[in-house]
């Protein structure tokens, strides 16, 4: 069971800045953080994000939301003397992988430089704490049980080669401007909201014909999902109870789901039967996929921290979510 993180981070009323709040992770984070009594600001650029995320937080005294793009400097670098945050919860990203390979600079800006403006900015203000959303994409296809120690990584996606460079730029930061940094890297998250992945993919496919799918790759692909309040959960946790200069976590499951049994998840959920599956063959679904892999988790499972769902709960999970927002 998930150590749960009640009032993990209350004992004040803290301002937390969020980038990506909008988007399908940042909005739970704000969910859970308002809801423990905090001040958010809540930063998005809308690109992939929406305002239907956050509507409901609207009218809270403590949530102000701003549209902007983070790659604006001087517009940030307002808001942190605007707002004096005490923590920034980074999470703004291009979550598109393959959008990356065809648009080769919008890792470098919206994964990347995002994260650098952040680190300047708060390298000129007040704020010294930042919890990075990094990934299991920043350890490229390494074939061994991925420990958080392991090396050296070479990412096979333009977003994992962003996600890795923002990692070094923010322990440079730490080093020379006195930052505190916790860097979670992500397996596949999902649950209510989710803007991308199998999950929601198969869903919109299967809505639009019910009687076929076409799965990327061979379908064997096989990836730890994490259910999405699981993982605040752990975030939450790490960020609590480490206080390295950088403190560094795999967050996660032991268990994985091949993209087939989302696929049968998906038709059964549904209440669908003879959907024709026709895979588009090969190993993987996309060029810079990695295909399979397997988180070492003993370091946050020692720290005390465990996620509730297995990887085919969290997966079942997320496909009523889904089914139930699209009524
Ligand atoms: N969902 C997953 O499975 C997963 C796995 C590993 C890591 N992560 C990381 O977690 C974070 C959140 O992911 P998510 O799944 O919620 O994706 P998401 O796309 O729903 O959220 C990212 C948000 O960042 C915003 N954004 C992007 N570029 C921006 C910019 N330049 N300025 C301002 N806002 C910008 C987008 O509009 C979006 O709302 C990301 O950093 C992602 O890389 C996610």
């Amino acid at each position: 069971m998930t150590a749960k993180t009640e009032a993990v981070y209350s004992d004040q009323k803290k301002t937390i800045l969020i980038t990506g709040g909008a988007g399908f992770i940042g909005s739970h984070l704000c969910d859970r953080l308002i809801a423990e009594n905090h001040r958010i600001i809540c930063l998005d650029n809308l690109s992939l994000g929406i305002k239907d995320n956050i509507r409901h937080l609207f009218g809270h005294d403590s949530f102000t939301f701003i549209k902007t793009d983070l790659c604006a400097f001087g517009k940030l670098q307002n808001i942190f003397k605007k707002y004096t945050p005490d923590t920034v919860f980074h999470l703004a990203a291009n979550s598109d992988i393959q959008k990356g390979a065809l648009v080769r600079d919008v890792d470098l800006k919206n994964t990347f430089l995002s994260t650098y403006n952040v680190l300047e900015a708060m390298a000129q203000s007040t704020c010294k704490k930042i919890v990075f959303a990094s990934t299991s994409a920043v350890y490229g296809e390494l074939k061994s049980k991925l420990h958080e120690n392991i090396g050296p990584l070479f990412p096979i996606s333009f977003y994992g080669s962003a996600k890795l460079a923002s990692e070094a730029y923010i322990s440079a930061y730490c080093e020379n401007l006195n930052l505190q940094a916790w860097i979670f890297r992500f397996p596949n998250v999902v649950g209510e909201r989710c803007t991308h992945g199998a999950v929601y993919d198969f869903i919109g496919k299967l809505r639009k014909n019910p009687t076929e799918l076409i799965v990327l790759g061979n379908g064997t692909q096989c990836k730890p999902y994490l259910y999405v309040k699981d993982l605040i959960d752990g975030i939450l946790f790490g960020f609590t109870n480490s206080c390295g200069k950088i403190n560094y976590f795999n967050l996660g499951v032991n268990s994985a789901t091949t993209v087939d049994t989302i696929a049968r998840i998906v038709i059964e959920e549904m209440g669908l039967a003879g959907v024709n599956i026709r895979h588009t063959g090969g190993d993987r679904g996309w060029v810079g996929d990695v295909p399979v892999f397997s988180y070492d988790l003993s370091k946050i499972h020692e720290l005390g921290w465990h996620a509730g769902l297995d990887s085919d709960s969290s997966v079942r999970c997320a496909v009523r979510a889904e089914l139930a927002r699209k009524k």
